[in-house]
């Protein structure tokens, strides 16, 4: 199977900074655009669709800010990596392009464009880990990426927004790590919706391909990657009639090959918690919990905690995130934590309308809000996670 080529569009009205910046990716093997104004850098990404889009923000024809947010609310478009990339450093332009959707702001130089490579390296895993020369080194044998599930008792507790969201905030501490989210939410997935994937490859197809055609390469080559959120997806079924036909038996050797594939699997189980996805949960090195501070969600809570418990799930492997999905506290979080036996780990305070702005445009929310709480409280989230499910298979090897 051939591996797609990565692409990448450079909008620059400098001759020289266009044309060094384009040898130089091109030397790296990638499928280099070039255009010397926006309107026509913005036509040539609508009719490409380019993983990765770096343009300097001094445009003449139209502001940069509405040539970014152009990129970020086209389907087409939403999902590149979009690099700004200035002349000199302009705090206000930065903080009006990071508002905008950009995933970063560099400043010309020789350090940046070394980020600038290793950026778009990293949106492929598939080059790096088919590059060392065969025989001459040995493949480090993978141990099985961690795998970390997703879950709440109750809808519209942020479980999904949480999922990817922290899925994307991995890179900030391990930037060369290869990730994959799997939206296993019946009947109706929204991972999709909020990354903007409208493509046809779901979880329902994946389950109807024969298993010896969906091996370790196909997952590696085929899943869609979603720059910007720099994740690949296994998006959910997108409606009752695919989820009702789904082989549900094979979603477990699916997420076998994503082990034997990626270095971390994320899976929202959302709240339908069954027979079918208690087998993920028992192999999870971490289930987070996603609890609202409302007494019914609390109450829904207690029993998921309860079954967990009966099912052996050891409560180290738990990570509970107080998510202020409703703007009024309506319990507190001491309460909260002793009505479930449970430390929060993590609260997330109340967003307002800003988490589902984020949301509607696909834009995860730290790169929407960069300034705000509550990207830290995801990046710090995002470490202990994944500090959590090491510790934990640690453990597990260390016992058989
Ligand atoms: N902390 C928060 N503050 C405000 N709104 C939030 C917060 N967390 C999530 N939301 C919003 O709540 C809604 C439900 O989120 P979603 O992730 O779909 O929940 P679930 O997957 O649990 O059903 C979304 O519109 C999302 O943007
Ligand atoms: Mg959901």
């Amino acid at each position: 199977m051939d591996t797609v080529e990565l692409s990448v569009l450079i909008v620059d009205e400098d001759l020289r900074s266009r044309n060094y910046l384009s040898a130089l990716l091109f030397k790296k093997g990638y499928n280099v655009r070039t255009a010397s104004q926006g309107k026509e850098g913005y036509i040539s990404a609508l009719r490409d669709h380019p993983d990765a889009v770096i343009f300097d923000p001094a445009m003449g024809d139209i502001p940069a800010v509405e040539f970014t947010h152009k990129l970020r609310t086209d389907r087409r478009t939403a999902t590149a990596l979009c690099i700004a990339l200035a002349r000199k450093e302009d705090p206000a332009q930065m903080a009006d392009l990071l508002a905008a959707g950009c995933n970063e702001y560099l400043v010309k130089n020789q350090e940046n464009l070394e980020k600038i490579l290793k950026l778009i390296a990293d949106l492929s895993p598939q080059v790096q880990e088919t590059q060392p020369a065969a025989g001459v080194r040995k493949r480090k044998k993978r141990k099985g990426g961690l795998l970390c599930v997703f879950l709440s008792a109750k809808g519209g507790t942020g479980t999904s927004s949480l999922c990817a969201n922290l899925a994307t905030s991995i890179y900030l501490h391990k930037s060369d790590a290869s990730v994959v989210v799997l939206d296993s939410v019946l009947p109706i997935g929204s991972i999709a919706g909020i990354v903007g994937y409208d493509g046809q490859m779901n979880l329902s197809t994946l389950c109807a391909l024969p298993s010896e055609t969906t091996d370790e390469t196909f997952f590696r080559e085929n899943l869609p990657a979603l720059p910007a959120w720099r994740f690949r997806l296994v998006a959910g079924t997108p409606d009752p009639e695919s989820a009702g036909s789904l082989q549900a038996k094979r979603i477990e050797q699916i997420v076998s090959k994503l082990q034997a594939t990626y270095d971390y699997i994320f899976i929202d189980i959302g709240r339908s918690l069954s027979n079918m996805i208690l087998p993920l949960i028992q192999k999870a090195d971490v289930v987070a919990i996603i609890v609202s501070p409302d007494k019914g969600a609390i109450r829904l809570t207690r029993i998921v905690r309860q079954y967990l418990q009966e099912k052996g799930l050891p409560p180290n492997r738990i990570y509970a995130i107080l998510n202020r999905v409703v703007g009024f506290e309506g319990v507190t979080k001491p309460e909260i934590e002793g009505l479930l036996s449970l430390t929060m780990q993590t609260t997330i305070p109340h967003l307002g309308g800003n988490f589902s702005l984020a949301n509607d445009q696909h834009i995860p929310f730290a790169i929407k809000f960069p300034r705000d709480t509550a990207a830290m409280i995801l990046k710090e989230a995002a470490l202990k996670i994944i500090t959590l499910a090491n510790h934990a298979r640690a453990e597990t090897q260390q016992r058989g």
